[in-house]
């Protein structure tokens, strides 16, 4: 099969943008199983990547015969008995969420110590990668694919008020066999740490280029405007081929989230519409009052700013003295917290060793 922008072999996905990973992580490409190894009862058949959590495989099951992905978490993730409750606990619930936009969870366990979660194989590349390789996306199909995640969020959150909390382009794959796009890792991101909060861990998992204001100052009192947040951070990504705020360390992406103007994407792409820049400012405001307040007229306006219409639902006028308000109380807050996840994910980092998983 030759190697267009649309068949691109998995094997070359370990492109992360590298934040919450460790050096050894983002550039170890040597996986930590041997292809053929049965873990669970999934015969192994290749490697895919490595990811925050651990390393993801393609597999065989016997019965039913069928090729799936599985995902090996690094036991160091999971290393108390109470983290591990709440990872298959969290995989019970995202599980409920069915939808054609999600990838399936078909099984999760713990082979040798190694907790493993089955899912549906999807054949293609991820959105990190393909705008890596092939550039920013023309709106009109940025603007389809964000309208693609949004559903199966809306639907999540509507029905069982379950978020995502890791909204990012690595997480969301193009199935070349049907051109569908599909969400993976929902509800991964909430593992508990051992003071019982859900901020640490979570963190290293999930990546500040795309974090919310408030994810990044209290990550237990969120709700869908959060996740709204990421996927407008996830769209800017699409139509840029950049994060919103590139800088060269954490703090201070998180920082630039918190405080600064989120920038036009037509400074660099000309081409965007200002319909499609009022819409990302409406996902994408500091304080959470000021975005979209449900998923149901962002789908509405999405629709609409795809049709050449400007989006009616959000109103920059009316909502930017709520938004700039919120948003200084939002940073008040941050910086009212003695000990930040943000500054807790610094030091995890500089204190962590290689990416072996066994
Ligand atoms: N169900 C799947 N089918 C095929 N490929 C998958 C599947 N799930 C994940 N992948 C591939 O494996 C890669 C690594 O996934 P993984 O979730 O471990 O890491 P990540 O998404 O980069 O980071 P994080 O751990 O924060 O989610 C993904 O980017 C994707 O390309
Ligand atoms: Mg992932």
């Amino acid at each position: 099969m030759s190697e267009t922008r649309e068949n691109l072999p998995l094997q070359r996905l370990n492109t992360q943008s590298g934040f919450g990973k460790t050096e050894d992580q983002k550039n170890v490409a040597d996986p930590s199983f041997k292809i053929g190894e049965n873990i669970g009862g999934y015969r192994l058949t290749r490697f895919i990547a490595r990811g925050g959590m651990g390393e993801v495989y393609e597999a065989r099951q016997a019965q039913p015969d069928r090729r799936v992905a599985i995902k090996l978490v690094s036991p160091e993730r999971l290393e108390d008995l109470r983290r591990k409750d709440r990872f298959f606990k969290e995989i019970r619930v995202s599980s409920q969420v069915q939808h054609p936009n999600l990838v399936t969870f078909f099984d999760a366990g713990v082979d040798r110590g190694i907790p493993y979660l089955v899912m549906e194989f999807v054949e293609g590349d991820n959105l990190q990668n393909l705008v890596h390789t092939s550039g920013p996306l023309p709106e009109n199909r940025a603007l389809r694919i964000a309208a693609h995640v949004a559903r199966p969020l809306a639907t999540a959150w509507d029905e069982r008020q379950i978020l995502h909390r890791d909204i990012k382009p690595d997480n969301i794959l193009f199935d070349i066999r049907d051109g569908r796009i599909r969400l993976t890792d929902f509800g991964l991101g909430t593992i508990e740490n051992e003071s019982g909060d859900l901020t640490f861990t979570h963190l290293l998992i999930g990546s500040p280029d795309f974090m919310s204001p408030e994810q990044a100052a209290d990550p237990t009192d969120l709700d869908q405007r959060s996740d709204m947040y990421a996927l407008g951070c996830t769209l800017y990504f699409l139509l840029t081929g950049m994060p919103p705020f590139s800088r060269t360390d954490v703090a201070a992406v998180l920082r630039a989230h918190q405080t600064e103007t989120f920038p036009d994407p037509r400074v660099g792409n000309p081409e965007i519409s200002e319909a499609c820049w009022r819409l990302l400012q409406g996902m994408t405001a500091k304080a959470r009052a000021a975005r979209y307040r449900t998923w149901q007229p962002l789908l509405d306006d999405l629709h609409d700013v795809r049709k050449g219409r400007m989006p009616s639902r959000w109103n920059a006028q009316q909502r930017g003295n709520e938004g700039h308000s919120l948003a200084q109380n939002s940073a008040e807050k941050m910086a009212s917290i003695k000990n930040p996840p943000w500054r807790r994910l610094l030091r995890g980092l500089s204190g962590r060793g290689g990416g072996g998983d066994r």
